[in-house]
């Protein structure tokens, strides 16, 4: 198990929409999405096998999709009970409680763990993408691996792909395997979405095998982002390095070696019904009396969820947290942050350099300010349920959301879909590509101390009907590009692309079915 397991969870209400006819969207075809994390790992328990889930948005977003849609989806087994669980083909049907979809697991020895996913995906990519420059590590030892592991999971795809299927690659673990794929698998609609921005030409060039990698992705049919800057930072790339490839701007596509790829955004969007029905769930209310019981929570609480990733800007924000409780003491005993976290990569240097780093503001601060009876910082990184989840971010009043970059981040979101008819406030960095959908939060630049402890003033002392306007165009925005809006226009792009009508931006839900 790698090690931001957060527990087993319900997943039988996990429906991205009950009302969306899928197969309009797929055609006749099925479905195959492929990533490197798996929604549900098998581990031993003391006496028997139990069923977890990591924290990450990919993971949070592709279940609901295969609970509705169906098909296969592959991605490496990494609970230590997984091979016992699964059938001669290594698969096992997922949801373990509901079963919607089959989930094929690929296993990894230990050489490849360490040079595919902790190595080039994770010290290599991940930095990169992040513009993280100085977070890449010595990296030709990771090539070789990176380039087999593509490999061995194109031979899953091929082992579960029939003519017609479209096969959806995640995220930047996969960067060379839509090319292998397109040589290998006939007749298949190829497509991915990365999850995480694509950083400026200047960033990329730093990027080992760069034209390998793009290389790579022009195997897809269709090649998605969440924000229109990282499809264009990506066009640039490959203008710079493909000397080959033709690339049109305005229609965003890139013809290299004789194939064609669509490149586009779709914004990535969460659960917006679900989330607000666990929000006002009667479990939702009992952990919340439990829990500020428990922990003697202020009257105002402040809230952030997290991957403990230096990509989150994590001791940023306890910086600006700290410089308002010594700004405004009135606000000592009143104020509670709340930090549900989840441990992530730590076996890399960089990880659990900021990971000390929070330990040591979250320290700072509660030595600082705390008193016998209030702790300024509740931190907190077991596992808590869905409904627990969307309990918390419903009663915090405001939500902290200060990622130096981000892909998307779907905690922003999750915190709006939470409020229901309550009125918190979303102060959210403009590193986020969440930032670029949601135009009513409270803009912050995380490192800008001051700046961000004013924001934090601000949301503090709004008045009542900004609150509630600003949040009911937060909970505009977010119903507009749910889940099921996200799902619909990336498979019926893929279907146009496939029938060759070419109209990769079909508007709409069809609703029946
Ligand atoms: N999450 C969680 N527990 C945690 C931290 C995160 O369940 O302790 C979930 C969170 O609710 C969201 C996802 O993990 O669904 C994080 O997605 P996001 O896009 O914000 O960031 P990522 O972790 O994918 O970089
Ligand atoms: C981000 C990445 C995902 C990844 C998730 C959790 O969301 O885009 O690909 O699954 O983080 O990270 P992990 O390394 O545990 O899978």
């Amino acid at each position: 198990m790698s090690d931001n397991t957060t527990g087993a969870d319900e997943g039988a209400d996990a429906d991205v929409s009950r009302s969306v006819d899928w197969t309009n969207a797929i055609g006749d075809g099925g479905l195959v999405v492929v990533s490197n994390r798996q929604p549900y790992s098998h581990t031993y328990g003391d006496d028997d096998i139990s069923v977890e889930v990591h924290a990450g948005g990919l993971t949070a977003g592709l279940d609901p999709v295969m609970q509705a849609v169906g098909g296969t989806w592959i991605a490496w087994g990494d609970g230590d009970a997984d091979r016992e669980v699964v059938d001669g083909n290594d698969c096992v049907p997922a949801p373990p409680d509901d079963p919607g979809y089959t989930l094929r697991r690929v296993w990894l020895d230990g050489e490849e763990v360490d040079d595919y996913y902790y190595g080039f995906s994770n010290q290599v990519l991940w930095p990169i993408c992040h513009s993280a420059l100085t977070n890449v590590t010595e990296w030709e030892r990771y090539w070789e691996q990176y380039r087999s592991v593509n490999e061995r999971f194109v031979d899953a795809v091929e082992d579960h792909t029939e003519a017609g299927d479209i096969v959806w690659f995640q995220d930047y673990h996969f960067a060379l395997a839509p090319a292998i794929a397109r040589e290998r698998v006939d007749d298949t609609v190829l497509m991915q979405f990365w999850h995480v921005p694509w950083p400026a030409w200047d960033t990329f060039r730093g990027c080992p095998h760069g034209e390998a990698i793009l290389e790579g992705l022009l195997g897809n049919d269709l090649l998605v982002f969440h924000v229109p800057r990282y499809r264009e930072n990506f066009l640039r790339c490959v203008e710079t390095v493909l000397g080959d490839a033709a690339v049109d701007h305005e229609t965003g596509t890139v013809q290299y070696n004789g194939h064609s790829t669509q490149i586009t955004e779709f914004p990535m969007g969460v659960q917006v019904d679900e989330i607000a029905e666990r929000a006002s769930s009667d479990e939702a209310d009992e952990f919340w009396a439990d829990f500020t019981e428990k922990y003697n929570v202020a009257d105002t609480v402040a809230i952030g969820v997290d991957r403990l990733d230096y990509s989150k800007g994590i001791p940023e924000r306890l910086r600006a947290l700290e410089q308002f409780w010594e700004r405004n003491p009135e606000w000592r005993g009143k104020l509670t942050y709340v930090g549900k976290s989840s441990e992530t990569r730590s076996r890399i240097d960089s990880y659990q350099a900021v990971q000390e780093r929070i330990e040591a503001g979250i320290e700072r601060v509660n030595d600082r300010f705390g008193t016998d009876d209030w702790t300024p910082v509740l931190s907190f990184d077991e596992y808590i349920s869905k409904k627990a989840l969307a309990s918390l971010y419903r009663h915090s009043d405001l939500a902290l959301v200060s990622p130096i970059r981000d892909g998307m981040n779907l905690v922003a979101q999750e915190y709006v879909a939470a409020q229901g008819d309550d009125d918190g406030v979303l102060v959210l960095s403009d590193q986020a590509g969440a930032s670029r959908l949601l135009d009513a939060a409270l803009t912050v630049k995380p490192q800008n101390t001051g700046a961000f402890t004013d924001a934090i003033e601000r949301a503090l002392s709004m008045r009542g009907a900004e609150r509630r306007a600003r949040m009911q165009r937060l909970r505009e925005q977010v119903s507009e590009n749910d889940l099921a809006a996200w799902t619909w226009l990336n498979l019926r792009a893929a279907r146009a692309l496939h029938d060759g009508d070419g109209s990769v931006r079909e508007p709409g839900l069809p609703t029946g079915g």
